[in-house]
Order: C-alpha cells, then structure tokens, then sequence
C-alpha cells in the first residue's frame, strides 16, 4: 500500500499566514462591516510602477507576433535580466558575483525552501527563533527535524539560535556545529539588521566549520543606515559559504507577479562538490524558467526610472514604517524594527501572550498583526506589523491601536 511522505505528518498545523487568513475571513464573516485593516502578511497594497507596467505590456505585444514571441525561458533566466542583477546589484558595490551565478525564479519563498534539496538528508540545520517560517517547514518536509517537542515548542533535531531583546535579536553562533545556517537580513519577522562587521564574524565562522549560509535578503531595499550590509557577498570570503536569495516582491510590489533569483557561487562546495552545478540541475530538472513577460518587468526595475520609481515606493513604506513606529513608541509601547525593514516588532502590552494580543486587535480594534509565536517560542510576547498598507490605513491603524 502507497504511504504519504511521513516527514508532512511532523508539521505544526497549518502555514502561518493560512492559519491567519482563516481566522479573519471567520471573523469577516461574522462582522461585514467591521471595516478590518491588514496589516498581517507583508503583502503590499500600491501598484505596480510606470516602468514595470510600460515594460509588461510591451512585453505582452511581443508575445503576439511570431517575430518576437517567446516560449520556454532558458531555465537559469534570460540574460538580459541575469546581467543586469549581477552588474547593479553586486559588481556596482564591489561584490565580485558573474551574470551566470544568478538563478531567476518564481520568488525567493519558493527558492529559500527549494534551496535545502540540494543539500544532504542529514544536514544539520540551524535557524533564527523567531524565523520566517519557510525555513523551518521546509526542512520538516525533507526530514530535518526530529520529532516535535510540545513542551518546548521545537523539533529536537534543529539548532534553534534564540533573538530575543537581551541579544538586540542578534543570533549567536550556536555551541554545536550546524550544516546550513539560515540568516535573513533585515530580518523578517523582528525588522532589525545586521552590521557589516557581525555578518563577516558569521561568514569566516561558517568557513571555518565548513558550514553553508543561506542569506535570505529579501529586504534589502529597506535598508537606510550607513554600515549595513546589502549583501553577504560584501564580506570577505562569502563566495566560499554563501548563498544568497532575493525577492522582486518587496522593492518592486512583485507579489502578484512573481519573481526572485539566487546567487550561488562557483567556488561554494560542499564536501568537495559545487553546489553551482546542483542548483543548476534542480532548476533544469524542475523548473521552465520565469516567463518572458515577468522577466522583463523585472529587468525594467533596473533602468534609470525603474531605480528611480521602486524608490519611491520604498519610501512610501518607510513612512508607514516611521508612524508605526513613532505613534507606538509615543503610546508608551516597546517596539523595535522599521528602520531598515518594513516590519515593526512589538512587545505585547501587559505581558500578553502573542495570540490573546491578536485576538485583542480583531475584536476591539479591527486590526489584523502577526502574532509573534507564529514565527517560534522566543516570539511569545511580541506581535509584528507590516508597514506595506496604505498611509491612510495605516494611520487609522495606529490611531484605532492607541486610543484608550
Ligand atoms: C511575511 O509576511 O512574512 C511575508 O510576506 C511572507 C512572504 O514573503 O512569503
């Protein structure tokens, strides 16, 4: 008799955000008119920019003449667009990365939880706490974890590397040595970042202990402080146990659109074998490439105007960021992130659990957040809110949150 894939069957409930998307349409159904404001998963509200939307339909025609329609992509992504990446987004900040170490695909959710195929069975996987839950589920549905401990809340086989307020929510390297290492930076769930100098403590400690780094930097474009790093590949020997993986959807509002890419560099090994080749194969194997269309919207973000629209859009988040931010801070409430991310991580008022908290704001105030446990234990006691809503939303938000 055929078996399901057991390794499913260690998973904790449902995904997070599906968990969260059930209860609010409960909740919507009960209360039509409560006017609910999502400031939940870090989905964003404004459209697509001039430049992208220019470059999509212009892509659509070329579709519609025999001349210049294109089928299957190349499965590593076109070249107009690889090159693009690797020119703007690395070589222009020192970051010694070719066209051809850039893989496109459908998102970086899909390639942070793809990425761990190419990797052996028994990889010894060490993760933030609190994390952006992908990473975790992924290596559950690979056989990673061990069993589910209910009293601790972890999987016995995982190194969990706590964030919590007495660590600025900055990971220590863990005291038994991990195989792959997730880092995302700014950091999703806590939206707090790393210095260039720390990044570089974990590149040369992955080195020593032969270890990989997957550096999720979905939010880079968010940073704006001097000495944060944009990208693992700034630091000296990253090339050698880093990969990295990017997203088009927080920069350019790519949600529903779909594209991301990842860096692999040819030098990275392990045990002797080049995880380049691998990842190659998986993407032939598994993959079509992005479709023409999507690509060349995504190579539109990288001209003069494209550049010059998504930082727009970045900045319209930073300012909800900034409200959220200050107008809880003003409240008397302790919050962190929103400075180089689009997410605020805040301390549950009166010692709340993290879901009492939710339910709190959905039923009182119309609001719907994060609870901070959904993304791991040391989460207990925080709640995280998006800034990606509108600014009229947004201000009703923490206006409806602060009032007594
Ligand atoms: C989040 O809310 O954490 C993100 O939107 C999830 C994602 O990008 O997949």
């Amino acid at each position: 008799m055929v078996k399901a894939n057991a390794n499913y069957g260690r998973l904790q409930g449902n995904y997070l955000f599906s968990t969260i998307a059930k209860k609010v349409a409960a909740y919507t159904e009960a209360h039509p008119d409560a006017g609910i404001i999502r400031l939940g998963i870090g989905d964003v509200t404004q459209p697509l920019s001039p430049a992208v939307i220019s470059a999509l339909h212009s892509a659509v025609d070329d579709m519609a003449d025999a001349k210049t329609f294109h089928g299957y992509a190349p499965d590593l992504g076109y070249e107009f667009l690889r090159s693009a990446i690797a020119e703007q987004d690395y070589r222009a900040r020192g970051c010694e990365i070719s066209d051809d170490e850039i893989f496109i695909s459908d998102g970086a959710k899909s390639d942070s939880a793809n990425i761990q195929e190419i990797f052996s069975p028994d990889a010894k996987v060490a993760v933030c706490d609190p994390v952006y839950p992908v990473y975790v589920d992924s290596n559950v549905m690979a056989g990673r974890s061990g069993e589910w401990i209910e009293s601790e809340q972890r999987y016995s086989d995982f190194i969990y590397m706590p964030c919590t307020e007495a660590n600025h929510f900055m990971p220590e390297f863990p005291k038994e040595n991990p195989d792959l290492i997730y880092l995302c930076f700014p950091n999703n769930p806590t939206g707090m970042t790393i210095t260039k100098e720390r990044l570089q403590e974990w590149v040369d400690y992955a080195n020593r202990i032969h270890a990989v780094i997957l550096y999720d930097a979905a939010y880079e474009a968010y940073i704006s402080e001097p000495d944060v790093p944009h990208s693992i590949y700034e630091c000296e020997g990253a090339r050698t146990c880093a990969i990295e993986i990017r997203s088009f959807s927080k920069n350019a509002g790519f949600t529903g659109v779909r594209l991301g890419f990842t860096v692999v560099p040819k030098d990275l090994k392990a045990d002797g074998v080049a995880l380049h080749g691998l990842w190659a194969r998986r993407h032939g194997t598994k993959y079509n490439g992005a479709p023409y269309i999507i690509q060349k919207a995504g190579a539109a973000v990288y001209t003069p105007e494209g550049q010059k629209e998504i930082r727009q859009l970045v900045g319209y988040y930073m300012e909800n960021a900034r409200m959220i931010y200050e107008g809880l801070k003003d409240a008397g409430y302790t919050v962190y992130g929103g400075v180089n991310a689009p997410y605020i991580w805040l301390k549950t008022p009166d010692g709340m659990s993290s879901w009492d908290f939710f339910d709190h704001l959905l039923d009182s105030k119309h609001i719907v957040g994060t609870p901070g446990s959904g993304f791991g234990p040391h989460g207990e006691g925080f709640f995280r809110l998006t800034a990606f809503g509108t600014h009229e939303n947004t201000r009703e938000a923490i206006k409806r949150i602060t009032e007594a």
